[in-house]
């Protein structure tokens, strides 16, 4: 199958090449999309065998549940059993944005589109192609990150494209996204509101909007309990290196890093290491990337999953990486880095 990419101008999207991406999705196809999270791999959600394209494309297990996004709403409530008050103070926060809520599903999304589940994920985008789109194509896109499973998600249309040339038949080319990691999820199907992944969107936002809020115990250091969201199960935005994170006190950080790389490179070893703005200048050795500067948490998270794809390419053997602990997406940079380094961590 040819991959036909569609170049759209994000700030001021050509409708009629978007509604070229959405004949796609009506038809039951798939179309790579910008978001402002990731780039998402849509198809139509009330469309059993368009979310079993998608579980295909992807090689993705198919007991893990794929995002439905919507663009008002009414949408809601037509795929929601119930949306409890607190959920919807949420919505009105947070939406259109980086957010998904988990609900009771009705009869309109099938189980190939939940992977099995009776509950919904569902996502407002606020990036204007994502929500145009949706329009466009009926009102209701299930779309997981638009990566192959394992594999960083996508923040540009060339990593897309990397991923799932030749297995879908339209890509939208909207530039890089803004956010770079996937939307935080809480799931309003328990009792007390649980996050099961963390995003831009962070618990203390959350608690001002609607209370009291729990962290999934899956999710915490060392705990035994499986994750309740199925796809943070698996071992996923993984590098081909192995990577390291390095913990503590900067200065000591780098110095720790500066002697793991000359040994590594006196044993022979191809060495990348994850920098920032603040200490890239200290490393003399290896292949350095800067990410950002530390005081800019949006350029860290917008570089993580590029610079791991970067990595893939020019064959590391193994990755060290200063941690990266800032005062509001810290969690949510933390959670990925730590997945990707299948949670290796050294401590200074
Ligand atoms: O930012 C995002 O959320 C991006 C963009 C494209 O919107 N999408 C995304 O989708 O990250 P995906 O499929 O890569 O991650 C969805 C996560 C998975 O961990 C999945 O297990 C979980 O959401 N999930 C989906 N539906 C669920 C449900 N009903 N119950 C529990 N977890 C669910
Ligand atoms: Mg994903």
């Amino acid at each position: 199958m040819e991959t036909k990419i569609i170049r759209i101008n994000p700030d001021c999207p050509d409708s009629d090449l978007i509604e070229e991406a959405a004949a796609y999705i009506r038809q039951g196809e798939l179309v790579g999309f910008p978001t402002e999270t990731v780039y998402g791999l849509g198809g139509d959600a009330r469309n059993n065998l368009a979310s079993h394209k998608i579980y295909q494309a992807k090689g993705r297990p198919s007991d893990n549940p794929l995002i439905v996004h919507i663009a008002d709403m009414e949408s809601l409530y037509e795929i929601a059993e119930f949306v409890p008050e607190s959920a919807l103070a949420l919505a009105k926060f947070a939406w259109p944005g980086p957010l998904t809520m988990i609900f009771k599903k009705t009869d309109k999304i099938p189980l190939e589109t939940t992977g099995g589940l009776d509950s919904v994920a569902v996502r407002m985008p606020s990036h204007k192609i994502a929500l145009e789109l949706i329009k466009k194509s009926g009102g209701f896109i299930a779309a997981p990150s638009a990566n192959t499973s394992g594999r960083p998600s996508p923040t540009l249309a060339s990593h897309v494209y990397e991923d799932l040339q030749g297995k879908i038949p339209c890509i939208i080319d909207g530039g890089k996204v803004g956010i770079g990691i996937e939307s935080t999820i809480v799931d309003f199907t328990e009792e007390t509101p649980t996050i099961l992944r963390p995003g831009f969107l962070n618990s203390q936002q959350i608690e001002k909007v609607i209370g009291l809020v729990k962290v999934d115990e899956g999710l915490l250091e060392g705990n035994e309990q499986k994750p309740k969201a199925p796809g943070m199960k698996y071992r996923h935005y993984a590098p081909k290196a192995e990577l390291t994170i390095i913990e503590g006190d900067l200065l000591e950080v780098v110095y720790k890093i500066r002697c793991l790389t000359e040994e590594g490179e006196k044993a022979g070893k191809k060495v990348g290491i994850i920098g920032s703005q603040e200490t890239i200048f200290l490393y003399n050795q290896g292949i350095v990337k800067n990410i950002g500067s530390r005081r800019d948490e949006l350029t860290i998270s917008g570089q993580l999953y590029q610079i791991l794809r970067e990595f893939d390419e020019e064959k590391v053997d193994c990755i060290y990486s200063e941690a990266f602990q800032t005062p509001k997406m810290g969690q949510a940079i933390m959670n990925r880095l730590l997945k990707a380094a299948g949670h290796r961590v050294i401590k200074v």
